[in-house]
């Protein structure tokens, strides 16, 4: 067996500063324990997220060049709707200035106070703004996604007895849509199958219920569907996403992760009511109907990098590179999620560090900590970025304590997952050492993102 190599070479390099430990325990600290808090430029290998950090190929880039920034109807916005139209299968599209735009605008129009939208697992952001328009979240995902040792293939599938039991108890009524993403981000990147998609698309018309998919990471779930589900084994990337698509009424995306640009996103429906009401609506939060908060140049880029994304070459080296990384710290005996997910690798924070309370945000310790061995930046996904339940005031307990390195695509080497894992190796060694933190600055909103902590 040969092993796989990436489908493109390298034309452009960013050089990256190197620090001291000395360095980086002065600027986490200044950070208040908060990876989001540091500047960029003190990190090394920048894992955070793959959210908008791809790097673009010559073509996206010369992209950029034929620009169109009409004000109204520039031709980017038609290439744009184009590629998605093609390879999606959506009827109509509305640009967005990324993901939570669409999200916003989603939310306002389907949801009423009062109203419940179930989804396997929450999104931050997305459960946000179903909350902010009245709406109460439920999770109906199954069981193993919460059990981080569970093999399940497709952790990311739907309960289709809770969602059946969910409708018997509010009525179909009360459920402007399902919400399903592929792949399932909180539960460490894990897929939905085909089938359980199907199921659920029949279920949910039974009940004449619409289904709104989160397509952020959709391509890689593909990908999975590929790998994993028996019928799928000889059908392109492309085939699988447009069929995955068409169980759906319509996506919320953020351009930022699969589609391979820094920034954008965009709203598609079929229904054209909905889309009349979003068409209006887009003007007010977002832009024209036509750039939604968009350059053109970065819709043309985007345009290109959708198509560059279904392609089978890259998105195998793209998921076999986090699953390279994965593979490492599964023989170094070092806990993560299993199985591997399609964007990161997740650390299992409470088995890595089992004697920090979770109140004492040990998946933020240890992103903290990455970052002080060094100078890798990870991001946390546990209690700080699930909030507090908006009735009681209490922090959300998550089963899932996790810190996620994110790979960006097209942009590190496989020496920088070498030293990655080495580096999380080291940290495994000396854990016994750390000890909690205490958060002292707690934003109302995504509190993740700014608040600040102290060590214990
Ligand atoms: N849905 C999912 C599944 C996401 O992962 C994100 C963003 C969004 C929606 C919102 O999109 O950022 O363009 O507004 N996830 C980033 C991350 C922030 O790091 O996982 P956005």
């Amino acid at each position: 067996r040969r092993s796989w190599a990436e489908p493109y070479k390298i034309k452009v390099v960013e050089p990256l500063k190197m620090t001291t430990r000395a360095e980086r325990e002065q600027a986490i600290a200044e950070a208040g324990y908060n990876t989001f808090l540091l500047r960029s430029e003190d990190v090394y290998i920048d894992l955070l997220t793959d959210s908008g950090t791809s790097a673009m190929s010559d073509r996206q880039w010369a992209g950029m060049m034929v620009g169109d920034e009409a004000y109204a109807g520039s031709k980017n916005f038609y290439s744009l709707e184009e590629a998605i139209q093609k390879y999606y299968g959506y009827r109509y599209i509305l640009p967005t200035h990324q993901g939570r735009g669409a999200e916003n605008i989603l939310s306002k129009i389907l949801i009423k106070p009062g109203d419940y939208i179930p989804g396997n697992m929450y999104f931050t952001t997305t459960r946000l703004h179903q909350e902010l328009a009245g709406g109460t979240f439920v999770d109906v995902i199954i069981d193993e996604a919460h059990d981080p040792r569970s093999q399940h293939p497709f952790k990311g599938n739907v309960d289709l007895q809770k969602l059946t039991d969910l409708i018997k108890r509010v009525g179909a009524e009360r459920i402007p849509y399902i919400s399903v993403a592929g792949t399932v981000n909180m539960a460490g990147g894990q897929p939905i199958s085909m089938a359980n998609l199907r199921a659920v698309y029949e279920l949910a018309k039974s009940h004449d219920i619409r289904i709104i998919l989160d397509a952020t990471r959709a391509v890689e779930n593909a990908y999975f569907i590929q790998q994993r589900e028996a019928d799928y084994h000889q059908q392109s990337i492309a085939i699988i996403l447009k069929e995955f698509c068409s169980y759906t009424d319509g996506c919320t995306m953020s351009g930022k992760k699969d589609a391979l640009v820094n920034i954008g996103g965009w709203l598609a429906l079929n229904d054209p009511d909905i889309y009349e009401e979003a068409r209006n609506m887009i003007v007010i939060y977002e832009g024209l109907h036509t750039y939604g908060g968009m350059a053109g140049r970065d819709m043309e880029a985007m345009a290109i990098g959708i198509e560059e994304s279904v392609q089978d070459d890259h998105i195998r080296a793209r998921i076999g590179q986090v699953e390279y990384l994965g593979q490492k710290l599964l023989d170094w005996n070092i806990p993560i999620v299993v199985p591997i997910g399609g964007h990161a690798i997740y650390l299992d924070a409470k088995a890595f560090l089992p004697h920090i309370p979770q109140d004492q945000f040990p998946a933020q310790l240890l992103a903290a900590e990455l970052y002080r061995e060094a100078g890798i930046r990870a991001m946390e996904r546990g209690i700080v970025s699930a909030g507090r339940n908006k009735d009681t005031g209490d922090h959300y307990y998550p089963e899932l304590e996790l810190v996620r390195l994110t790979i960006p695509r097209r942009v590190y080497t496989q020496a920088h997952m070498d030293l990655t894992a080495e580096a999380v190796d080291e940290v495994y060694y000396n854990r016994h050492r750390l000890r909690g933190l205490k958060m002292v600055y707690e934003p109302k909103y995504l509190r993740f993102f700014q608040a600040r902590f102290e060590l214990l």
